[in-house]
C-alpha cells in the first residue's frame, strides 16, 4: 500500500453501492492482505467476510466484512489501527468502505461474527464499489455530521504544551503525518485527536466528546487508532523512522484530553 495522502484525501465513508458483486481478483487480494495487518499494540484480530445483515444506512451491496478480539485494555485502538488498514487497501483497490459502529442490527452481525463471551466485535463494513450517484439518504447523512469538513491543523497540533497551537508550516516534516490524521475518519466526525509535539515526539490525546462516554467498545478510542494508523503510515511511507511508546509525558490540559500514546522519532 503506497501513497498515503492520495489513499487518505480520496476516501470517503461510501453508504451507496452499484450492486456489483467484488470480482474474485478483489476479493482474493483483500484476504491475502488481512493476513498481514498488524497493530502496534500486537493484539490478535480476527476478519470475517458476511452476509447483508441490517444495515440502514447502506444500500447496493451484499457483503460486508466484520473483525472480532478478545476484550483486553487496549482493543479499541488496537481495532481502529487494523480496521484502518483495511479501509485503506480497500481504497486502493477502488472498493467503497464505511465504518459502521451503531447504525446496524448489532446482534444479528455479533451472531453471524460467533462472538464467544469474552470476545467483541467494535465496528463493521460493507464492501463494494462506490454508485456514482450518493443517495439521498447518505447526502443527508453526510450533510448532518458536516462529513466534509475537519478542524484546521493548528486547532488539533501543539507544541510543548497545549497552550502553542504548532502551524502547518512550523511542523517541518511531521506536516503529512499529521495531515493524514487531520483528514481521517471518525465517529460522527468528531475529530477527538490531539497532538502535542515535545522534542521530536508526538504525543496522542484523545479530547472526549459529549455523549461519547468510554464503554468496552468505545468509539473515540477506535478514532485514536485510526489516527495511530495514520500518522505510523504516512511517516514510514516519508522515510521517517517512529517507534511507538505508551510514555505518558503528563502534559497538563485544562479539557482534560486523555493520553493515548506517542511515536519518538528515531535518529
Ligand atoms: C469508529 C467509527 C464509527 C462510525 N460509525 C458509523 C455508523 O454507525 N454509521 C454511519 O453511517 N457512519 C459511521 N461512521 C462514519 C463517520 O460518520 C464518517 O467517517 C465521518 O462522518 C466522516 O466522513 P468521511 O468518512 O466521509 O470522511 C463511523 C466512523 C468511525 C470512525
Amino acid at each position: 500500500m503506497d501513497n498515503m495522502e492520495k489513499l487518505v484525501c480520496e476516501r470517503r465513508s461510501v453508504r451507496t453501492f452499484d450492486g456489483r458483486e467484488l470480482t474474485a481478483d478483489d476479493k482474493e487480494k483483500l484476504c491475502a492482505f488481512i493476513e498481514t495487518i498488524d497493530n502496534p499494540y500486537g493484539l490478535p484480530i480476527e476478519f470475517k467476510l458476511l452476509p447483508k445483515m441490517g444495515c440502514p444506512v447502506v444500500a447496493g451491496t451484499e457483503l460486508y466484512i466484520g473483525a472480532k478480539m478478545k476484550d483486553s485494555p487496549h482493543l479499541n485502538e488496537a481495532f481502529g489501527y487494523a480496521f484502518e488498514k483495511l479501509v485503506l487497501y480497500a481504497q486502493s483497490l477502488g472498493i467503497g468502505t464505511v465504518w459502521i459502529g451503531g447504525t446496524m442490527d448489532r446482534g444479528a452481525f455479533e451472531k453471524a461474527m460467533e462472538l464467544s463471551e469474552d470476545e467483541v466485535m467494535p465496528c463493521v463494513s460493507p464492501l463494494g464499489y462506490p454508485a456514482k450517484k450518493m443517495s439521498v439518504r447518505e447526502k443527508m447523512m453526510r450533510k448532518g455530521v458536516k462529513a466534509d469538513s475537519r478542524f484546521s491543523f493548528e486547532e488539533i497540533t501543539f507544541w510543548n504544551s497545549f497552550d502553542t497551537p504548532l502551524t502547518s508550516d512550523a511542523a517541518g516534516k511531521l506536516f503529512l503525518p499529521i495531515e493524514t490524521v487531520r483528514l481521517a475518519p471518525s465517529a460522527v466526525n468528531k475529530q477527538p485527536w490531539r497532538i502535542v509535539v515535545m522534542d521530536g515526539t508526538s504525543h496522542f490525546y484523545l479530547q472526549r466528546s459529549r455523549n461519547f462516554n468510554g464503554g468496552r467498545i468505545d468509539m473515540q478510542k477506535i478514532d485514536m487508532g485510526i489516527a495511530l494508523c495514520h500518522f505510523e503510515l504516512t511517516a514510514k511511507e516519508q522515510g521517517i523512522s517512529t517507534e511507538f511508546v505508551i510514555e505518558n509525558p503528563n502534559i497538563p490540559c485544562k479539557t482534560e484530553a486523555e493520553y493515548i500514546a506517542s511515536y519518538k522519532l528515531k535518529i
